[in-house]
């Protein structure tokens, strides 16, 4: 087998918040196939950091009154105790604000620069005069121009849809300071994003680098344009300054998401650094020098809200700045809790670290496992079903074949399992099996994965209930069934540790002392225990009980809502910018404003006709309360006679851009039905319907 170089990577937490579950479904997910494909044998380096930049950290931590070094090392600190309890397995965790990812990111702003992929233009922005900074969207509030709702934000009003320039806005303050903001020009830097256009055309399309409905997103920013990237952003913030700005201009840093990504190189480096002259040594160049992209592979894991940033910017950077680009960027769904988008007030905005009081993190990891797919999909934890799950799985099926064949052999057999396999079919199946989840790990199909082992456990389950060794030792002369049974039974068992390890690593491990066994690799499955001495068995897991899903969602309530009383303005704000506005992978959801701009009116057709060579159009004239009447093709003959639609109301959609036809321009559209190939019925209107009232 070839050994393959991986390199993983999850997104980088920012520095001023805490870890929840919602996050925690990429970590999970990210550590699963780390531990995975190294129990595949493969050299797998997971990587990650806190994301340390950025007015918001800057603000936080103006407001904790403490520097942002200050705030940043203590959000770090908390972020790795919550990953150590989830068993995130990072090989390097490291941060954003450190020497190596300041080199990096200054070598690759001035490769690019040296390129010709940087320029720069005068920006006008809201400017807070008090706390004497310019204002990001969502630190401005005011009166939307178009519905005069108050209290909405500079980018978008939440009553009406409408999006709008914070400058737009009436009698704007700053949600900093209260101050009236006022327009300052500034001189921003940009990075060339439309240069790259064909080359990342290609390369989003080209080698699976990324999840279908992903590029198909894609397509659509490409068909919209791409623009340049404004990657500076001006004193005070906190970040890296700019390198080689002329010294009469005010401080320019890097946007937080330009130095972002380049921190998964800055940790790696760190490691490389941590690791030289050992026997892991790494190195670095062997994973992003260019010459090296087939040797050695890259992935990102990261959430759907973030693509635009991995997908287009990232690559860009780095093909720009003569870097590799990365094999995968893998995107996955938001967690949603009970069906529905956590809630603080509901209780299902939980923190790691107040899951992690109530529950055990392997069950989460389970569950997680159970419900992660390579799609792009939202998953929900409902807590009934995460309970029913977790002990009919894992408690009832897996765990119980150990608990239910080990007592007999330790007690009759001091522990040892019969020299000879007495089901070596059973066992094949369930080894072969092995090769199929192995497979789905490595596809991120986890949820299939987990089907399989416990169809595996099922069949354990069914063999043991067949054979009854509990009635079996009432018995006379059947001392070597029940040996045999029991060592069947154990065996299984032993897989399914092998099949559940990058899942379930603690209880693996402790699994692992009981069997007496010091390999759980996947390889490992194909060396059965055969005259093999097992340990006392201990329970490996417990039950969830109805209360202590209780008690967490009262916890989450009560340590939210004190947190939200201390919360300064910022505490919720996130690093993005509109460029990056949610998509969604699921269905093209258009806004209420593309809605709105649909113009239907209730028409009346006056005439109906047959087309003449045309033997799928019918042609309406169509009364839609105007001065003349309307010309409107439809394809509807194959299911209509004139006779049958003159005079009735229809639903015209009448701002539709005309369109010429072969036989004449059509004017609108008449709405149907049904499906064009089989069957359409025109939607019609009760008599009582005005002429040209618009649908609303
Ligand atoms: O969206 C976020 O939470 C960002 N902090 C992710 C950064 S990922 C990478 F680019 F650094
Ligand atoms: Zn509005």
């Amino acid at each position: 087998m070839k050994v393959r170089e991986i390199l993983v990577t999850s997104a980088l937490p920012y520095a001023n918040g805490y870890i929840h579950l919602g996050h925690l479904v990429e970590y999970i997910q990210t550590d699963i196939w780390a531990r995975a494909m190294k129990a595949q044998g493969h050299q797998v380096t997971y990587v990650c950091a806190d994301d340390a930049h950025g007015t918001a950290i800057m603000l936080k931590a103006e407001a904790n009154g403490v520097t942002p070094e200050e705030q940043i090392a203590s959000v770090k600190a908390s972020h790795e105790a919550d990953f150590d309890k989830f068993l995130i397995n990072f090989d390097n965790y490291h941060t954003t604000h450190s020497e190596e990812n300041q080199h990096f990111s200054e070598l690759i702003y001035r490769r690019l620069n040296n390129a010709g992929h940087i320029s720069t233009k005068d920006v006008e922005q809201l400017f807070d005069p008090e706390k004497q900074l310019f204002l990001a969207d969502r630190f401005v509030k005011g009166t939307c121009p178009e519905c005069d709702a108050p209290d909405q934000y500079g980018d978008n009003c939440e009553v009406c849809g409408t999006t709008y320039d914070a400058t737009d806005l009436k009698e704007p303050h700053s949600t900093l300071s209260d101050a009236t903001p006022v327009l300052k020009t500034s001189k921003h830097y940009f990075f060339d994003l439309p240069g790259f256009e064909q080359f990342l055309k290609d390369w989003t399309r080209s080698d699976n680098r990324l999840q279908v409905s992903v590029a198909n997103k894609l397509q659509e920013w490409f068909d919209a344009g791409l623009t340049s990237w404004d990657i500076s952003r001006d004193a005070p913030y906190f970040g890296f300054q700019i390198p080689d700005t002329p010294s009469d201009e005010p401080d320019k840093y890097f946007y937080v998401w330009l130095d972002a990504p380049v921190g998964y190189m800055a940790s790696f480096k760190n490691l490389c650094d941590k690791r030289a002259g050992t026997e892991n040594a790494l190195d670095f160049d062997r994973y992003w020098a260019q010459e090296n992209e087939h040797k050695t592979e890259v992935y990102h894991f990261i959430g759907k809200d973030i693509v635009y940033f991995h997908a287009l910017f990232w690559p860009a950077m780095l093909a720009g700045s003569e870097f590799r680009t990365p094999t995968g960027v893998f995107a996955h769904g938001f967690l949603m809790v009970n069906g529905e988008k956590m809630s603080k007030s509901r209780g299902t905005f939980i923190k790691a670290e107040t899951y992690a009081k109530h529950l055990h993190p392997e069950y989460l990891r389970y569950y997680f496992a159970s419900k992660l797919s390579d799609k792009v999909e939202d998953i929900n934890l409902d807590l009934e079903d995460f309970m029913q799950k977790v002990n009919s799985d894992l408690v009832g099926k897996v765990v119980n074949i150990a608990s239910r064949s080990a007592g007999f052999l330790v007690k009759k057999y001091d522990g040892m399992l019969t020299e000879v396999c007495a089901e070596p079919r059973l066992l094949e199946d369930i080894t072969k099996t092995g090769d199929e989840i192995a497979v789905a790990y490595e596809n991120r199909e986890f949820s299939r994965a987990m089907r399989l082992i416990m169809q595996c456990a099922d069949k354990a389950n069914e063999y043991i209930d067949e054979k009854k060794p509990w009635s079996l030792t009432k018995q006379e002369g059947t001392e070597q069934e029940v040996q045999d049974v029991c060592s069947v039974a154990i065996n299984i068992f032993r897989q399914l540790m092998v099949y559940l390890a990058p899942v379930l690593p603690e209880l693996t491990a402790n699994a692992k002392e009981f069997l007496n066994v010091d390999d759980l690799s996947f390889a490992s499955r194909n060396e059965w225990l055969l005259g093999h001495k097992i340990n006392k068995f201990k329970p490996l897991m417990q039950r969830i009980e109805e209360k202590d899903i209780a008690a967490m969602v009262e916890d989450s309530k009560a340590s939210l809502a004190q947190a939200d009383a201390s919360a300064d303005t910022t505490s919720q704000v996130i690093e993005t910018d509109a460029s990056t506005e949610q998509a969604d992978y699921q269905v093209d959801y258009i806004g209420i404003e593309d809605f709105a701009k649909v113009e239907m009116k209730v028409a009346h057709v006056l005439e109906c006709n047959y087309v003449e060579g045309a033997d799928k159009l019918l042609q309406f004239t169509l009364d839609v309360g105007e001065d003349k009447p309307r010309n409107v093709f439809s394809g509807i003959r194959k299911f209509y006679e004139p006779e049958q639609l003159t005079g009735k109301k229809v639903i015209c959609v009448t701002n539709l851009a005309p369109r010429k036809m072969k036989f004449g321009v059509s004017e609108g559209m008449v709405l149907s039905t049904g499906n064009p190939k089989t069957q359409l019925t025109v939607v019609t209107l009760p008599d009582s319907c005005v002429i040209g009232d618009v649908l609303a």
